[in-house]
């Protein structure tokens, strides 16, 4: 019932898999079936044309010069500054961080935010589901100062335990860091009542979340949901890679030490001394990725013209009409069935290895992702290994689940 309810509301946006050249070509011969959007997204034309139209027409280092060219540049990139605390509800474009993508934004936390506020024997709850991004930087910290990262379980089905959360606040504890969607098993989290524990137990506590899969996904709204920090990159929403965005409060990103040094983030310089600019200039060093955020002001355009609401829907119908056809496949296990899900399909064949799988896959002309999906604590909770990851974008349409379904029955033949 809940699926036909959801095909019933759906929005159509299939007329937009046509402004994404590359899914008109083909893989060994065959139709690209991409299903790989949660590693990286494919990209419309008016990405490639905003990017190529500035190296063709109006290229320079942005913030250093007198020239017309330059400033035009620097006040595109600005405007796209604005656009992305737009896009995310922030209150200002000063929350907004350049980084180079959602690794980075994390980085920066835990170098700047982490080593100036956390101290030895400080608490860090993250969850099991984490992507390493959000693990071992938080390692880094604990071999560097001390302190001690406890992490949330998640049930059969991919639902993190919020009691045994409550469970694991204590008096220490001064950061919850998490992921928005699992890349490994979609499931989307409770954001906003994660955010209300943490910040009823302690209202200081302060809150990362991982929105690398989130943005993609699902619209959000920084205001509503209270994070204190919230990172994404561009190239998983339809975007450049190399370009990604630390979102952080205001107060938060002020009272910050910046985390690189060098060129642009400076007020003045002498060898006795040297100033920085305020946030967010001061975290970012030396030349940025400037074509990279015209790029992802283009994306943004481009998914705020379709709607997010509309790309929810279309990857929910399409979630449900993949999870039905995957589960008609004998001996084939679907990992992560939370009743609340973004468009990630993650499964296991019995008595077949999923890099086997994603070979075969290859060859039907299918991209699907098979590993760990650098989820390494998530796999060794499931008892698994890997698994084969079938991510959908705004683009993938039935006939991508129909290939993959035809694929894994060839599949089947082989081995077995
Ligand atoms: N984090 C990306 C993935 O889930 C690369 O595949």
């Amino acid at each position: 019932m809940a699926a036909e309810r959801v095909i019933e509301m759906a929005a159509d946006i299939s007329k937009y898999r046509d402004d994404f050249p590359v899914l008109q070509t083909q893989m060994h011969g065959k139709p690209l079936a991409f299903l790989d959007s949660g590693a990286s997204a494919q990209k419309p034309q008016t990405v490639i044309d905003a990017m190529n139209n500035v190296y063709k027409t109006g290229y320079s280092n942005i913030h250093r010069g007198l020239y017309e060219v330059s400033q035009n540049l620097t006040a595109d990139y600005e405007a796209v500054r604005s656009k992305v605390a737009g896009f995310i509800g922030a209150p200002s474009e000063k929350n907004i961080v350049f980084t180079g993508n959602a690794t980075e934004g994390i980085n920066l936390v835990v170098q700047s935010w982490g080593k100036t506020f956390l101290n030895r024997g400080d608490e860090i709850i993250l969850t099991e589901m984490e992507h390493h991004a959000n693990i071992v930087p938080w390692q880094m910290l604990r071999d560097d100062i001390g302190v001690v990262i406890k992490t949330i379980p998640f049930d059969k089905r991919g639902i993190l335990d919020l009691e045994a959360f409550e469970r694991l606040l204590t008096h220490k504890t001064r950061l919850v860091s998490f992921v928005h969607i699992s890349n490994a098993l979609g499931t989307v989290n409770p954001v906003k009542k994660i955010i209300e524990i943490a910040k009823d137990f302690y209202p200081d506590m302060r809150v990362l979340v991982d929105g690398s899969q989130g943005v993609a996904h699902s619209a959000i709204n920084m205001q509503e949901l209270d994070a204190d920090f919230y990172v994404f990159t561009g190239h998983k929403l339809y975007g450049p890679s190399g370009i990604g965005v630390l979102y952080g409060k205001e107060e938060l990103l002020n009272d910050m030490p910046p985390y690189k040094g060098g060129g642009d983030m400076i007020e003045r310089v002498t060898f006795n001394e040297t100033t920085y600019k305020a946030a967010p200039y001061k975290f970012e060093a030396g030349t940025p990725p400037i074509v990279e955020v015209i790029g992802l002001g283009a994306a943004i355009d481009y998914v705020s013209g379709i709607g997010m609401e509309s790309i929810a829907e279309h990857e929910a119908e399409l979630l449900a009409y993949g999870t039905e056809k995957l589960q008609e496949i004998d001996g084939l296990t679907i990992h992560g069935t939370a009743p609340d899900k973004a468009g990630i399909l993650s499964f296991t064949i019995d008595g077949t290895h999923p890099s086997d799988i994603g070979m075969i896959l290859d060859q039907c002309g299918v991209a699907v992702r098979a590993g760990h999906h650098c989820c390494m604590p998530l796999m060794e909770k499931l008892g698994l290994d890997a698994t084969v990851r079938a991510s959908l974008g705004l683009y993938s349409n039935k006939n991508d689940i129909d290939q993959l379904v035809e694929g894994l029955h060839k599949v089947k033949e082989m081995f077995q």
